[in-house]
């Protein structure tokens, strides 16, 4: 598959640069940046632009979207228009209304979206899903996710945290790669309550806490919480209780806890990784090596979705990407009204 980035000279477009010239399935056929120059630089001897129509001109089958959210639109409807596969970094859209118009138009286009939610690839969070699709937890009771850091001094840029380009607070960033898994793990959330607070840094329409309750029409909760006042560091964790044990996933560091049991109150049986290997690997390179391996992983799925499988993928589709920011938008409106927010049960995304 011949595959564009756009935002390829960015922190996360060069990744994806890399994944696409390593994988031996993929051809990078022309990269696009604001600057030529910069552009250039991470073309790796593919033709480069910084007009889109004179990028959309080259032949190719899908574009990876790498810019900030609130240019997504766009550059997503000229993609479809040009019947290319779309996958996107996550948040999908900067508003809900665009996000819905997004994958609206991906399906008016009959074409695949990806939606960016490359944690579900991370070896703990996909050891949790694939424990909890075992059923050795037995069936779900609850869940509890998690996800976290010190907030605006780990940005490099303000449109980060800015809400007009972000489209919100934690929410939006640390956030929404763990409400995205509640998602994954319990099925569609229907029904969202809660409440954001921005009285620590007080950036105007960023949230910097957020704490809910997700439920699913099965009845399956999950208490979530996003916050950028966790002055400990970065923390993503996600539990899940079943009628016969729990699991936990958390990352950094990786690690897993298991505990499985007949029922409450049997012998417990204990499991726990740590994944040694890949602290050491980011203690000595960076953690950016298992963003890149877990971006490889996604751009696997991301072909297989293209040409048509479904089963035992783990990519987050159209809905996955819209759902997300449906919740960070419902926890707001839910914290002004007192109520909770009803939403239409999307379920996996057909085009
Ligand atoms: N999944 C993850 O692990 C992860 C981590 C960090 C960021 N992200 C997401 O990735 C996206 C990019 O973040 P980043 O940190 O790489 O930002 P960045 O600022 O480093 O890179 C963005 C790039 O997009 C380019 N750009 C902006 N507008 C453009 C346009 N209209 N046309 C072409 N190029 C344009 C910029 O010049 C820049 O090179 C954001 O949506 C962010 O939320 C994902």
């Amino acid at each position: 598959m011949r595959i564009g980035v756009i935002g390829a000279a960015g922190k996360i477009g060069q990744m994806r640069v890399e994944t696409i010239v390593t994988n031996p399935r993929t051809e990078l056929a022309a990269v696009m940046d604001l600057s030529l120059e910069k552009a250039k630089e991470n073309a790796h001897g593919a033709p480069a632009f910084t007009a889109l129509d004179d990028f959309l001109g080259t032949k190719m089958d899908a574009v990876v979207i790498s810019t900030p959210s609130h240019v997504r639109e766009e550059l997503c409807a000229a993609a479809f228009k040009a019947g290319l596969h779309v996958l996107t970094e996550k948040p999908l859209s900067n508003t809900v209304e665009g996000a819905r118009r997004i994958v609206a138009a991906a399906k008016a286009a009959g074409r695949h979206i990806g939606a960016g939610f490359n944690m579900r690839y991370y070896p703990s969070f996909a050891y949790v899903k694939d424990v909890v699709s075992s059923g050795q937890i037995g069936e779900i009771d609850h869940i509890r996710i998690y996800g976290g850091h010190a907030g605006l001094t780990n940005f490099t840029h303000d449109w980060e945290y800015k809400s007009a380009f972000s489209g919100g607070g934690a929410m939006w960033d640390v956030g929404i790669h763990m409400s995205d898994l509640g998602r994954h793990l319990m099925g569609e959330v229907t029904r969202v309550s809660g409440v954001a607070t921005n009285k620590v840094w007080g950036v105007e329409g960023s949230e910097d806490n957020a704490m809910a309750v997700l439920t699913a029409p099965s009845g399956v909760s999950a208490v979530y919480q996003a916050t950028w006042n966790d002055w400990t560091g970065y923390m993503s964790k996600v539990e899940v209780f079943g009628t016969k044990g729990m699991v936990r996933g958390a990352y950094a560091p990786m690690r897993n806890d298991l505990i499985v049991m007949d029922g409450p109150g049997s012998p417990q049986r204990r499991t726990t990784k740590r994944y040694f290997d890949i602290a050491v690997r980011e203690k000595l390179k960076s953690w950016k090596t298992t963003a890149v391996l877990s971006f490889a992983d996604e751009l696997s799925d991301f072909l297989a979705l293209v040409e048509g499988k479904t089963d035992g993928l783990r990519i987050a589709d159209g809905h996955a990407g819209l759902r997300a920011i449906e919740i960070a938008d419902a926890v707001k409106r839910s914290g002004g009204t007192g109520q909770p927010v009803e939403l239409e049960d999307l379920g996996p995304m057909r085009v």
